[in-house]
């Protein structure tokens, strides 16, 4: 972390393993849109795709000022592909489909971004760090709210399973990330 913690500090240790996926997030989360722009021809998608790119890189500068290049997941590649894919493929299928994919990812990263300011409640040293990830929650919700209002079409079986799937990746890729 790019501030005077102490190291010796149990948080100081699991916090930078969890800036480190929040952070492998971040990045997936600017592919996602990028795969929404590559695929996607209708105006709402674009329009909602590109104004959201937007804040997900401001995330990612946010993360990457308190997280040195030293600590980032080696595995970079591997987020911007995956998250490519989980933007193109329901881009692919319907604007439903990516409003409805939006909405599981950004229900995740709520979750995720949760527990890592709940922990952080009691400890005002980490207090501007939790700070900044109260600030990406926040965009976070409202990202995850328009999508559900945008969805026309209500999820089949087929986009349910996808969102499932979604999901879990999501789950085994903070996993990872907190490793590598
Ligand atoms: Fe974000
Ligand atoms: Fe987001």
């Amino acid at each position: 972390m790019r501030t005077n913690k102490p190291k010796t500090d149990g948080t100081y240790n699991w916090l930078q393993r969890e800036l480190r996926t929040d952070h492998a997030g971040e990045t997936g989360a600017i592919a996602i849109y990028d795969g929404i722009l590559a695929m996607s021809s209708c105006k709402k998608v674009r329009g909602f795709a590109t104004k959201h790119r937007e804040t997900e890189k401001r995330h990612l500068q946010h993360i990457e000022s308190i997280l040195p290049a030293s600590q980032r997941s080696l595995l970079l590649p591997l987020w911007r592909i995956a998250g490519f894919c989980t933007g193109a493929i329901p881009a692919l299928i319907s604007s439903s489909a990516v409003f409805a994919t939006i909405e599981a990812v950004e229900s995740f990263v709520d979750s995720h971004y949760s527990q890592q300011i709940d922990r952080l409640s009691d400890k005002p040293l980490y207090s501007d760090i939790s700070d900044i990830l109260q600030e990406c929650r926040q965009d976070e919700l409202e990202h995850r709210d328009e999508a559900v209002k945008l969805q026309v079409l209500a999820p089949d079986v087929f986009v349910r399973g996808w969102c499932w799937l979604v999901g879990f990746g999501s789950v085994i890729s903070v996993a990872l990330a907190r490793r590598v």
